[in-house]
């Protein structure tokens, strides 16, 4: 028996977790185990009726599960920024889940936009940083002259910066970005390792043509870890030119290992070769603590409560999670179930079908079941 917290969150999040949990459940019953989960009313409706993000209290219960499945979070009610760093990048942070995994793969049966290629062409995973980078939050707006302690604090260490800045501009904005030597190394390493047990091969991206030092850094550490793995043949691409390999030739990667931001940017571009962002799903990884599986969507909230959202990426992710908690062939057994819900046209209305969110999600369990 495992114990998940669950977390619906806004918009079509309640919806398609629901149905992911269905799926899990189905597995389990196929694979001889259950869950026993437990749900968090974290979001936009609590947030507005509380002022709450995320209280002390949900944090210490949330870090007794080894997992939560999150929907989404974002409503039309809130200012843009609000839930997503108090709620989705706090969690992130606080369980320290810094790996954020991403498969881009094209299921057979799924249209790509890329003309002329099959799934045999589109099959890497994207490990994206998850705790630094421009996404450390730390910046200021100011006018003339501004004096500023900014910190970060994380598990692994703690950087303060003691800012003086004098301008004479009408006004000045900065945002600073962070990589350390330490955080580098973490996420790099395990890309090295995803790598080992794949093609053995590991793409590097980053931009330290113009931003040498933070990206320099990153460099200089992805080439000591390629020295103690000499069986990955590794590189480096500027994250403008894997923009444009993605499209051109997907084939060429396994592994792709970058910083946090041009990550979250590239992982985009990801899910829609992979067929949209309704099939793209992620892990936020912390191989030691509380992880966290996701749809890369948003909440959708024009389809909210319609019960027509697609919910595949949701479940994908559900099986991130399992295979993540010692479940692989239950994990494996619900992407092939995918797979023939995909053959058999049973898919909901983005990928050309006719089901409502709950009748894909009964139709991804039955699968299973039936298998
Ligand atoms: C994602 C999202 C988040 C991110 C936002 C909502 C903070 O775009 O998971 O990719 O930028 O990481
Ligand atoms: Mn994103």
């Amino acid at each position: 028996m495992y114990r998940i917290a669950s977390i619906g969150g806004d918009g079509i999040g309640p919806e398609i977790i629901r149905e992911g949990k269905k799926v899990l459940d189905a597995a389990g019953e196929k694979f001889n185990f259950s869950i026993e989960w437990t749900d968090f009313g974290i979001g936009a409706d609590r947030y507005l009726e509380t002022g709450e993000l995320l209280t002390g209290g949900d944090l210490s219960e949330l870090s007794e599960f080894p997992a939560i499945y999150f929907g989404a979070i974002g409503d039309e009610r809130v200012q843009p920024g609000i839930l997503e760093k108090g709620i989705l990048l706090n969690l992130r942070f606080y369980f320290d889940q810094y790996i954020n995994l991403r498969p881009i793969r094209l299921l057979e049966g799924v249209t790509t936009p890329l003309a002329g290629k099959t799934p045999a062409d589109i099959d890497f995973i994207v490990v994206r940083e998850n705790t630094e980078d421009f996404y450390v939050g730390i910046g200021s707006r100011f006018k003339q002259h501004q004096k500023l302690l900014l910190e970060v604090e994380r598990e692994l260490y703690q950087v303060k910066f003691g800012l003086d800045v004098e301008s004479d501009a009408e006004e000045v904005a900065y945002q600073i970005g962070v990589i350390t030597r330490e955080g580098a190394r973490r996420v790099i390493e395990y890309a090295f390792a995803l790598a080992e047990k794949r093609r053995r091969k590991l793409t590097s991206v980053d931009n330290a043509n113009v931003l040498p030092d933070i990206y320099g850094l990153w460099r200089e550490v992805f080439n000591e870890c390629a020295a103690s793995h000499p069986g990955v043949t590794s590189g480096f691409n500027f994250v403008d030119a894997v923009t444009m390999w993605f499209v051109k030739n997907p084939e060429w990667f396994d592994v792709v290992v970058t910083p946090n931001m041009f990550g979250d940017i590239i992982t985009d571009l990801g899910a829609m070769i992979q067929g949209g962002l309704g099939l793209a799903p992620g892990g936020n990884i912390n191989p030691e603590g509380t992880s966290m599986f996701e749809p890369i969507h948003g909440s959708a909230p024009k389809y909210k409560g319609k019960n027509i959202a697609n919910p595949f990426a949701t479940i994908w992710a559900g099986s991130m999670l399992l295979d993540h908690i010692g479940e692989p062939d239950a994990a494996a057994a619900i992407v092939d179930a995918l797979g023939v819900c995909i053959r058999e046209n049973k898919v909901p209305k983005d990928m050309g079908g006719t089901l409502s969110t709950s009748a894909t999600g009964d139709a991804v369990a039955e699968c299973i079941r039936n298998r």
